[in-house]
């Protein structure tokens, strides 16, 4: 596929995208052998890593969806996460692998794992296809990390700018004008 006319450059490739996906669905394969984990996909951004992941992973899983927004900084509700989308699998003494598009603030997941910990999950790992450290304001660590990204606003492979780029089966880098129009 030709690069979108609105992307600067292409950051992660689909042969590095599908490379990287094998060796997390490897290693979670290794670590929850003999279990029956939930992968909980976080709509939208994460629906094309999810489905690509799960292919790799070797063990019998439960999928499940979920849509959450959290409050940005400055508003009296920051530290709460808001349910827009809820599971419908029970997780109580289930392993539960979060799969997330892209850790940026951190805010998103920090408020997620408080949430379903509260449900009684018998444990509960993350696992992001993006990490962007330089934005962290939260204390979220991941369990497994595809790739470790500059501070850019990166599209495509899941990720949106205003719902658009989704589709596009690479990552890369938006080009500024868009946004800062
Ligand atoms: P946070 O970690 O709570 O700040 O939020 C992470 C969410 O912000 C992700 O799930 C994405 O939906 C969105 N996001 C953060 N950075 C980017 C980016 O570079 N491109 C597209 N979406 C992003
Ligand atoms: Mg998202």
């Amino acid at each position: 596929m030709k690069l979108h006319k609105d992307a600067e450059k292409i950051l992660i490739s689909e042969a590095e995208l599908s490379a990287k996906v094998k060796e997390l669905g490897e290693q979670i394969t290794r670590d929850f052998e003999g279990k029956n984990p939930v992968l909980v996909c976080i709509l939208k951004g994460s629906v094309v890593f999810m489905a690509d992941l799960m292919r790799a992973i070797d063990l019998d899983v439960d999928i499940d969806f979920m849509v959450v927004s959290s409050y940005g900084a400055g508003t009296s509700s920051k530290g709460h996460v808001k349910i827009v989308k809820d599971l419908s699998v029970d997780i109580h003494n289930r392993h539960v692998i979060i799969i997330e598009d892209i850790l940026d603030s951190g805010n998103t997941l920090s408020n997620l794992i408080k949430l379903l910990d509260c449900r009684g999950a018998a444990s509960i790992r993350l696992c992001a296809l993006l990490n962007k450290p330089d934005r962290r304001t939260a204390d979220v660590t991941l369990d497994y990390e595809g790739f470790v990204i500059p501070d850019e606003f990166v599209i495509g492979y899941g990720l949106d700018y205003n719902e658009t780029y989704r589709n596009l089966p690479y990552v890369a880098i938006l080009k500024e004008k868009i946004y800062a129009k």
